[in-house]
């Protein structure tokens, strides 16, 4: 094992803005130069309306604090309007108050952690504190930038994002939805030796809505040359902060953080709440030396639906990601171009689709059933079954949201016809 290990969040996609993050061209990683210490934003982001998308993420970051105290606040307020007898009959509220301002105090902690890593910020805080020299340009800039309620709450998912994938907590769930997926890529990769003596970095996986980076993570950890791909800022600093730097800011015990803190309802007892929850669970750092992985911002469709990427990959692993799709076809069209005749696809998910309550946004919902008839046109599905699993559950939780997800293995059939694809000039 190398000792240290990072991995590059690299920029790639178009300069057509989409709904969340972009950033261009692409420079893809390789991974097998010892200490290789990467920072994201190596090239002046040009286009002023993706610089103005990261401000404003990261401003959500940095008003999570007052605007989660704030919160506690409001209800110690009401608390208090309460008469002193009715008052007197929860003598733990008030404390329980105080203790979750300290919770959340501890997770701006962390994500302050977060942020230290993003080279952005720094020019962003500039800005703030000298204001009086700005241009007219900037100050139209800073005016107008705001995050709303909204953009809180994406901070605070973060954080229960982190908890599935880094922490001991998450475990049972990664167990349910990410073990499937890495045993079947393992025997994706003995199919691809066909008994031969193989090197698994030669194996290529890509992981499309890879989230917080845990199961692209494990599947470098198992040697293939890896690559994950995410188009949120919101988990792209925060994955590239857990896969880059944490270690050198924790403890033996890990880094301790609160991603139920805000789940005020269907609370057992107060204390499921308010302990802490560490992480990462594992040392970051210890992938072989030999692997190759990367993690690339941008629209899945924009990256990867580019000619140079067809017939690229072997493997391409998606976990609750198809749903996120304004055309889930899209998103099939693109899986079948970029993997090599006989590459597997395996998917484990539900159907929630994203945008089928989104006025202003297209949506296409297809059934499973529909799904199954498309992915048989170019694929031959080996295998599929039904696997119940959650997305980031609160376990002590009075509420249980658990999903019936497929999951599925095929193959790309090998006589596909890509001068039909509808695969863009890239
Ligand atoms: C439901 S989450 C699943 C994350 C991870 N696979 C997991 O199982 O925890 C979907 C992820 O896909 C990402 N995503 C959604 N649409 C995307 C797109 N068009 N291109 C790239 N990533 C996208 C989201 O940012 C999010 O991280």
């Amino acid at each position: 094992m190398a000792d240290r290990r990072t991995i590059q969040v690299s920029r790639d996609g178009s300069s057509k803005r989409k709904k969340e993050s972009l950033w261009s061209p692409p420079v893809v990683t390789n991974q097998n130069e010892e200490e290789s210490y990467i920072h994201s934003s190596a090239a002046p982001l040009s286009d002023p309306e993706e610089v103005r998308h990261i401000q404003r993420v990261i401003l959500a970051f940095r008003r999570y604090l007052n605007v989660s105290l704030a919160r506690m606040d409001r209800r110690k307020r009401d608390f208090l309007c309460l008469s002193d007898e009715l008052q007197s009959w929860v003598p733990t509220y008030i404390q329980n108050l105080e203790q979750g301002k300290e919770a959340i105090r501890k997770n701006d902690k962390l994500l302050r952690y977060i942020l230290s890593t993003v080279e952005n910020f720094e020019s962003f805080r500039a800005e703030e504190q000298h204001g009086s020299n700005l241009t007219d340009s900037d100050k139209a800039v800073r005016y107008t930038l705001e995050c709303y309620e909204s953009d809180i709450e994406k901070v605070r998912s973060v954080l229960l994002h982190i908890m599935r994938d880094w922490s001991k907590l998450g475990e049972p769930e990664r167990e349910e939805c990410y073990q499937p997926l890495i045993n079947a890529t393992r025997k994706e990769f003995e199919r691809y030796c066909n008994s031969a003596e193989v090197d698994p970095a030669s194996f290529r996986v890509l992981v499309p809505g890879a989230g917080l980076g845990r199961l692209a993570w494990e599947l470098a950890r198992e040697g293939f040359q890896v690559q994950g791909n995410d188009f949120t800022y919101y988990s792209l600093f925060s994955s590239n902060y857990i896969l880059n730097y944490i270690m050198e800011d924790t403890q033996v015990e890990g880094m301790e953080f609160y991603p139920f803190i805000h789940q005020t309802t269907n609370v057992v007892d107060s204390a499921d709440i308010l302990s802490p929850v560490y992480i990462p669970d594992v040392d970051t750092r210890q992938l072989p030396s030999f692997s190759n992985f990367s993690m690339v911002a941008g629209d899945f469709v924009e990256v990867y639906g580019c000619k140079h990427q067809a017939e690229q990959w072997d493997c391409v692993v998606t976990c609750f990601f198809m749903d996120t799709a304004h055309n889930i076809l899209e998103y099939i069209n693109v899986i079948k171009t970029i993997l090599k005749p006989g590459g597997a696809w395996l998917n484990l998910g539900p159907l929630l689709y994203h945008y089928a309550d989104t006025e202003d946004e297209p949506s296409i919902e297809i059934s499973l059933e529909e799904l199954r008839r498309v992915i048989r046109m170019f694929f031959d599905i080996e295998f599929e079954e039904m696997r119940t699993c959650s997305y980031t559950r609160n376990p002590r939780s009075m509420l249980e949201l658990r999903y019936r997800c497929s999951f599925f293995v095929a193959h790309k059939k090998r006589a596909t016809n890509l001068s039909n694809s509808g695969v863009a000039d890239g």
